[in-house]
Parts: structure tokens; sequence; C-alpha cells
């Protein structure tokens, strides 16, 4: 999508998201403690750091799974921040959400479906305005019929041109988590935001969801936040590592620089834990 200027509020050309002063507080949990970051077109940055530290959080503010307590986030050529949801409000994270696709650590098929109708189910169920509203972002129809055979090609290139009539229970983690991708990619998103992908999946089926983010990142330069701690990966696909810890970023880098040499004592710390 080629928004024009004046709809991206002022962001550059190259910055597809933009977090600023992002606090996030559950009680007197104090989640997020003011997060500054900016995903720009095409690329790939790596989130990584201890269990607890807020990367999930980061995520879920990102596309509104969460509403931020302070800060702003601009995405979809709209400026976002917490508070009450207003319609106006709604309408706007309802963009956000065909902006940003999601997957998770748990890749919550809908067991009662195949594989294609899974990837179809998203945009099947858009009402009509989003439905129209994708049409006029993505230049794509939204009819049955083009939803299928856009479903069965985005199963074929997660490499499940032969399961697309499977039940996820037939399907093995890796190959249910293939479909979760495509089922986000369905949506035609702008970005995608990935929260542990394959830590859920036994070692051997994580290099296949891997290879597949791979050839999102590299083919279709698809642009990414990815939490993970498979530092292949990060050190292969990655332009920037971010450490988290206590709710802010603590260390960044691209990963040679990060990963060879972390100038925090704490990032030094937990990469030793991990390598
Ligand atoms: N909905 C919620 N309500 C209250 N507290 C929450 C909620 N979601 C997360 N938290 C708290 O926020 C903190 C950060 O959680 P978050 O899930 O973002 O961490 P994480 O870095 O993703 O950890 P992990 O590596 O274990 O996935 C934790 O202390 C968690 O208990
Ligand atoms: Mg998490």
């Amino acid at each position: 999508m080629s928004e024009p200027a004046a709809e991206r509020g002022g962001l550059p050309e190259d910055v597809l998201v933009r977090v600023r002063g992002l606090c996030k507080v559950y009680g007197n949990n104090e989640v997020l403690r003011g997060v500054d970051m900016d995903l720009h077109r095409g690329e790939v940055i790596v989130i990584f750091g201890r269990s607890g530290s807020g990367k999930s959080t980061l995520l879920r503010c990102v596309n509104f799974l969460e509403d931020p307590s302070e800060g702003t986030i601009e995405i979809a050529g709209m400026t976002l921040e917490g508070g009450h949801r207003t319609r106006a409000k709604r309408e706007r994270i309802r963009r956000v959400r065909l902006y940003a696709g999601m997957v998770f650590q748990q890749f919550n098929l809908f067991p009662h479906m195949t594989a294609v109708q899974n990837v179809m189910a998203g945009p099947l169920a858009l009402g009509k305005q989003d439905r129209r509203l994708q049409e006029e972002l993505t230049g794509t129809s939204m009819d049955k019929d083009a939803v299928r055979k856009r479903a069965v090609d985005l199963l074929a290139e997660v490499g499940l041109a032969d399961k697309t009539d499977e039940h996820p229970i037939r399907l093995s983690g890796g190959q249910q988590q293939r479909v979760a991708i495509a089922r986000a990619l369905a949506m035609q998103p702008e970005v995608m935001l990935f929260d542990e992908p394959t830590s859920a999946l036994d070692p051997e089926l994580t290099g296949e969801v891997l290879a597949v983010m791979k050839r999102l990142a590299v083919d279709r330069q698809m642009p990414m936040l990815v939490v993970t701690h498979e530092m292949g990966f990060a050190r292969e696909v990655a332009h920037r590592m971010a450490f988290f810890h206590e709710g802010k970023i603590l260390e960044q880098g691209p990963p040679s620089e990060l990963v060879s040499n972390p100038q925090n004592p704490e990032t030094k710390k937990f990469l030793d834990a991990v390598l």
C-alpha cells in the first residue's frame, strides 16, 4: 500500500511503525517503561530478552491487543495512543489490524476447519465495510473465489500445497504454524509481528518455520518484528536486534555487533546464557 504523504501523519517515507515513549502498567506492575522503536520498510527486527521483560506486551500494544498506558504508536498512517476506546479509535484499530499481521507461539488454528478454510477465515469474516477498505488498500478482490485462490497460493508459499484440505489435528506443529503464517498473510498485511513463533515446537520442526519466515523477509521484503531466541535466525535474517530488559530496550544494533560485542553487561549475560 502506498498511501499519500498527508495520510502518513508526517512519518518519514521509510518508517512503517514508530513507537514513542511506550509505557504499559498493569496494576502497579510497570511492564513497559518507555520504549522507542522504528520499524523501517523491509526491515527485520529481532527482539529478545528474559521472560517477563515485556516483549509480548510490546507486540500486543503495537497492534492494540493491549492499550498503551502512555506513549504513541504511529502505524498505517495514523497516530494512536492509549485511553478510552472511542468509536473513532476503534475504527482506527480495525485498520491497524489489517495493516499488521500477528503470529503467536500457540498457533490457535480452528480445529474444525481445514488448512485452506483456516487461511480463508480472516478475509471472509471481515464486515462489509472492512472488506471494502481492504479492497481499496490492497487493490485485490475479496470475493470468495479470489480469497480461496490466494489462500491456496499462500499455502503453497509456506510449503503446504499438498495439505490444503487437511485438518489441523493431522498436521505437525511446524505445519500448523506455517498454516498460521499463511492465515496472517491472507489479510495482506504490510508488516508482520511474530511472538516466539517456534518456541512451542520440537527442535526438528523449528527449521521449517524459520525458513518460511526467512523467505518472507528476503523474497517479499516483509518488514517484521520478531520475538525469538533463535540466534541463528537473528544473525542470518535480522537487520537489527533489540535486547529487552525490564520493559525497555537496553541495547540494540546489527546482529554482528550486538552478538559478538555486547556493550551492556546484562546483554552479555543473557547472550552467554542462550548461545
Ligand atoms: N494481561 C495482563 N495482566 C497483568 N499482567 C500482565 C498481563 N500481561 C502480561 N503481564 C505481566 O507483564 C509482564 C511482562 O509480560 P510479557 O508477556 O510481555 O513478557 P515476555 O517478555 O513476553 O515474557 P515471555 O518471554 O515469558 O513470553 C509480566 O510480569 C506479566 O506477568
Ligand atoms: Mg512473551
